[in-house]
This record gives C-alpha cells, structure tokens and sequence, in this order.
C-alpha cells in the first residue's frame, strides 16, 4: 500500500495504471476509520482494479470550530486498517495541499441544502460539494463510494455529479451498526460510556417511527410522540425528526407508500452531533 500526500505524487503513480485501463475507485473519508469504512472499502475492492482511499479532514465543510478541533484523527491506526483491507493507495494530503488559496466558487444546492443537515450546518454542503469535486478531478476514479448514514450528502453527491458531468459511478453502501443498532460514526469515539448508553436513542427513535408509519399511524402524532421522549437537557439534545422524501429531501407530512421516504435524526449526546436515517420500503 503506498501513502501519499502530494497531488502531483498522487497523479504520477495513478497515470501509467489508467493507460493499462484499470479501473480506479475512490473511498474519500476524513480518517477515524470504522468497520463501516471497511466496508465502503471492501465493495471497492470487489468492483474495482485499484483501490484509493483519501484520509482529509476537510476544515472548510465544519461550520462549528470545536467540532473541527474535535474531530477524531487516529492515522496510524486508520492506515493499518486499509493496509488488512487490501487497499492500493491512501491519499493523506495536507490543508495547504487542498487549499493553497482560499476557495472563491460555491455550491449551491437549492431547496436540497435548506432542509435537514443544510439547515442545521450552513455551508455544510457546499464545502464536502468543494473537497469532492477537488478529489474527482484530481483522482478521476470510476467509482466512489459513499454511506447511507450521510443520507442527504448521498443526494448532494448525486447532484454535483449530474450537474457536472463526472464521468463517474456513486455507490451507497448500507450503515454499518454495532449489535444494539447504534450506526457506527467517528463521532462515536468521543461518546463516554453513559453517553454511549444515550446515543442508542436514535436508532429507537427511528425503529419506532418506523413501526408506527407502517402501522398506519399519522406522522404528526408519531413525530410529536417520539420527540417528547428526549429529555432535551444537556446531555440528549434533538435537533429534528424527519419524515423526508428521498428525491428532495423536503419534510413530508405523511406516509406516501408510492415514493421513497426516509426518517431522518439529528441530535446531540453532551457536545456530539450525531446523525442516523432510515429508509422506508
Ligand atoms: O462523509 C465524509 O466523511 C465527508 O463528508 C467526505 C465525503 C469525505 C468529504 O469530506
């Protein structure tokens, strides 16, 4: 497995492989490795020649400067999981490697960024939209792989690539969750043991939203039900509940067995955002 942390280094070893028509794909992540990492690689692996992964943790998508300076980096531990995993190339730019000047484009998303994550996180969007974009001309892979649990940046991803032509294929892979359903995050390394206890709220929160909808039980009831069970202390703060339709993401008002919709949870265990969805079939 070679590290490198040079766009030009990246481009030179990628160059001669491309003429030999290997297949590249690219698993861009921003480090902290889990097993739901893992399995974005392994798919990739599976479906392609050579295997990329990016390990940046892309200052300019944070709106929060804490959860920046916060967010967990574990490179030595991240590098010797791809090397197990099989992976061909890590790609560990610096900022300066990224960002030799500051970014004067931006995304914009219309209705897709008002809504959920975009409304929470302003500029959320455009920045993973920015680093993305940046990763797919530098890496040009053929595939990139993405998780379910980003939802929303699945569909924000979608659209950067139709709107921008990239000559690419986006592949979900499904949340990867620990025994009990809580969805593994990065985030969750900063979780102690009782806010660990705590975090699970989500994932029963969405169960149980789910069980209620396809019992035919009104959203508004369900919704206000399941947000009267967070306590809203400090500790386990909801920042929404969302019934949405997956094509726009706008919040939906009822069950509409004819479209996809998917609930969605944002919340806070202490100082940690976490999020987690579910789709409905
Ligand atoms: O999902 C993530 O980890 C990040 O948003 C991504 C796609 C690597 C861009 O920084």
């Amino acid at each position: 497995m070679e590290v490198v942390k040079q766009i030009s280094e990246l481009k030179k070893v990628l160059k001669p492989l491309r003429g030999h028509s290997k297949s590249v794909s690219l698993v861009p992540t921003m480090g902290a490795l889990h097993q739901g990492h893992i399995h974005l690689v392994k798919q990739a692996r599976h479906e392609s020649d050579l295997v990329v992964v990016s390990i940046f943790v892309n200052p300019i998508q944070f709106n929060n400067p804490s959860d920046l300076a916060q967010y967990p980096r574990t490179l030595s531990a991240d590098l010797k999981l791809l090397e197990d995993a099989g992976v061909d190339l890590v790609f560990v730019p610096e900022n300066s490697e990224m960002y030799p000047s500051e970014v004067q484009v931006a995304f914009r998303f219309g209705a897709l960024e008002e809504v959920l994550e975009g409304a929470f996180r302003p500029g959320h969007f455009n920045g993973v939209a920015i680093v993305v974009s940046k990763l797919f001309h530098i890496i040009q892979p053929d595939l990139a792989y993405f998780g379910q649990k980003d939802l929303q940046q699945v569909s924000v991803i979608r659209r950067l690539v139709k709107d921008l032509q990239f000559d690419l294929q986006v592949r979900v892979v499904p949340t990867v969750r620990e025994t009990d359903g809580l969805a593994l995050s990065s985030r969750n390394l900063r979780l102690s043991p009782e806010q660990r206890l705590q975090a699970l709220s989500l994932y029963k929160c969405l169960e149980s939203a789910k069980s209620e909808l396809l019992k035919g039980n009104a959203w508004f009831d369900t919704k206000k039900q399941l947000e009267g069970g967070f306590d809203h202390s400090k500790e386990l703060r909801l920042e929404y509940l969302e019934l949405v339709d997956l094509d726009d993401f706008r919040p939906a008002e009822k069950r509409k067995p004819e479209l996809k919709q998917g609930i969605c949870i944002a919340a806070y265990v202490g100082e940690v955002r976490l999020i987690d969805n579910i789709i409905l079939d």
